[in-house]
């Protein structure tokens, strides 16, 4: 069923069927990116420090491999854009104190993973991902001994047998620190652009020539890095097509292997910084989507496979082999080849998903630092999947990763009776069938191409916390 994306030529998934601005318009609502389901709103304060370590025990002797993510929320400019969680100073110094709050966090969770004998966990690290913030606002000793401790408690596969990843600003990393991220492991990197059109990175304050990147990408494929990712956004004050194609253009020069295309998430009632955009040199909601159309039959003309929900890749990148073969996943950094594991959460506001539950770290600093200088966890809020969140937390991964779901494999893992268990969303599954967005037929539905950019949309009729609250004003718009 999967195959069937790729067999897509750039004229088919391109011009009019996927670009139907009355059908763009007529679902243009917010929605959830799905990077876990339940979504994060959802999380709540019932779940605690207590429910973490017992489910750290009860996990610690499984056999099946572990992610873990690591939260370096530093900045040392602030992106008026930017919708992470970061803390922005230009106090280096504030990066030690943090320093060893993660080392005793470290060592706090791998204690609750020890057997009754005291034997560190055995279960293989095969995906470790460091993100921000700024990774690299750390110094290269201070990212030694983080990865020191990291190998010295936990078990990694070798290299090459794991997704070992960081997220760079090439204005925050210079050769050496290219060559110690080898030296400590990591094999592949994502690098923020955005854009590099100088008004616009005025505009939004991140000023980053394409020399400086250049030259991180070189160093970076010097280095062994086997996998590069670049982050642009359309969507941002005074962009058009033209000064996008531009920096589509070097970018596709500078071909990485992996490129994401977000939309601008334009929320200054949630992000302050957002506040100084000025809102009037934002693209119209019409020369956005000419945007996305001009930068995807760009791309795909490039030869890039759109992975879907903001992701190219080249043809022959994991990713689409992974895709192709049914065996594509997506988790908080979006889409992986690592299957649905454990994923332990580290740092501030950082969130993990085991045993069934998500558990999300404090988000203020002071909170983190007493709850792990006490030698608790500094785990604030959670979720604990049901029977039937697992169910629908797997319609929706398969969707966004296949294109298509296969009503037949759910029917027989979770004993239900596809059709009639998701009775309710049929009425909008046939508008959507109608509108051409979704083949739907009797086992299963195949997302048209006219679908791929509304896949959210397609998502949310799976989702039941929003069809019972039927809003989802914390979430950005679709397109
Ligand atoms: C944590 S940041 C990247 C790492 C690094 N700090 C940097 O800026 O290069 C991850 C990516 O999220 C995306 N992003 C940030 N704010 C966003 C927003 N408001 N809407 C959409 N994407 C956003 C950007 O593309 C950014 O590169
Ligand atoms: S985009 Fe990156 S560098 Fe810019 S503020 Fe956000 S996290 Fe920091």
């Amino acid at each position: 069923m999967a195959n069937s994306l790729h067999d897509q030529s750039a004229s088919q998934l391109g011009g009019a069927n996927l670009f139907n601005l009355e059908i763009i318009k007529k679902y243009d609502k917010a929605g959830p990116r799905y990077t876990s389901y339940p979504t994060a709103p959802m999380f709540h304060t019932g779940i605690d420090a207590k429910d973490y370590t017992k489910t750290l025990q009860r996990v610690a002797s499984d056999h099946a491999p572990l992610s873990l993510y690591i939260h370096i929320p530093f900045c040392n400019t602030v992106c008026y854009y930017c919708g992470c969680n970061k803390i922005v100073t230009k106090q280096y110094h504030r990066a030690d104190p943090y320093l060893d709050l993660l080392l005793k966090e470290i060592d706090r969770v791998a204690d609750s993973l020890q057997d009754e004998n005291g034997n560190d966990c055995q279960r293989p690290v095969t995906q470790l991902h460091f993100g921000g913030g700024t990774p690299t606002f750390m110094n290269n000793d201070q990212m030694r001994a983080i990865m020191n401790k990291l190998r010295a408690r936990f078990q990694f596969v070798a290299k090459d047998d794991g997704e070992f990843s960081i997220e760079i600003d090439p204005r925050e990393c210079d050769e050496d620190t290219v060559s110690v991220l080898e030296e400590i492991g990591l094999n592949r990197m994502s690098m923020g652009v955005q854009d590099f059109d100088p008004i616009v990175q005025k505009a939004v304050n991140r000023i980053q020539s394409k020399e400086e990147t250049l030259r991180v990408l070189n160093q970076a494929r010097q280095h062994g890095f086997e996998s590069m990712n670049i982050d642009l956004m359309y969507g941002l004050p005074h962009q058009t097509v033209a000064t996008f194609d531009a920096t589509l253009k070097t970018i596709i020069e500078f071909s990485p292997d992996r490129i994401a295309l977000f939309n601008y998430a334009h929320m200054p009632h949630m992000f302050m910084p957002q506040r100084r955009i000025d809102e009037a040199a934002i693209p119209t909601p019409q020369e956005k989507l000419n945007i996305l159309e001009h930068s995807i039959n760009t791309l795909l003309a490039a030869g890039y496979v759109f992975i879907g929900m903001d992701h190219f890749a080249k043809p022959d990148d994991e990713l689409t082999i992974a895709q192709r073969e049914g065996k594509l996943y997506r988790n908080f950094q979006g889409y992986s080849t690592q299957a649905d594991c454990d994923l332990i959460g580290l740092g501030l506001t950082s969130i993990g998903y085991i045993g069934g539950g998500f558990f999300q770290n404090e988000k203020e600093m002071d909170q983190y630092a007493g709850c792990v200088n006490q030698d608790e966890f500094p785990v604030f809020r959670g979720y604990i999947l049901s029977d039937e969140d697992h169910l629908r937390r797997q319609v929706i991964m398969r969707l966004m990763c296949d294109f298509a779901l296969t009503y037949e494999s759910f029917e027989s893992e979770f004993n239900i009776n596809f059709k009639q268990h998701f009775a309710d969303g049929i009425a909008d599954l046939q508008e959507m069938s109608d509108d051409q967005l979704i083949e739907l037929r009797d086992d299963g539905l195949t997302v048209l191409p006219a679908g791929r950019l509304l896949i959210r949309n397609i998502a949310m009729v799976f989702d039941e916390y929003l069809q019972k609250k039927k809003e989802g004003s914390s979430f950005s718009k679709v397109i």
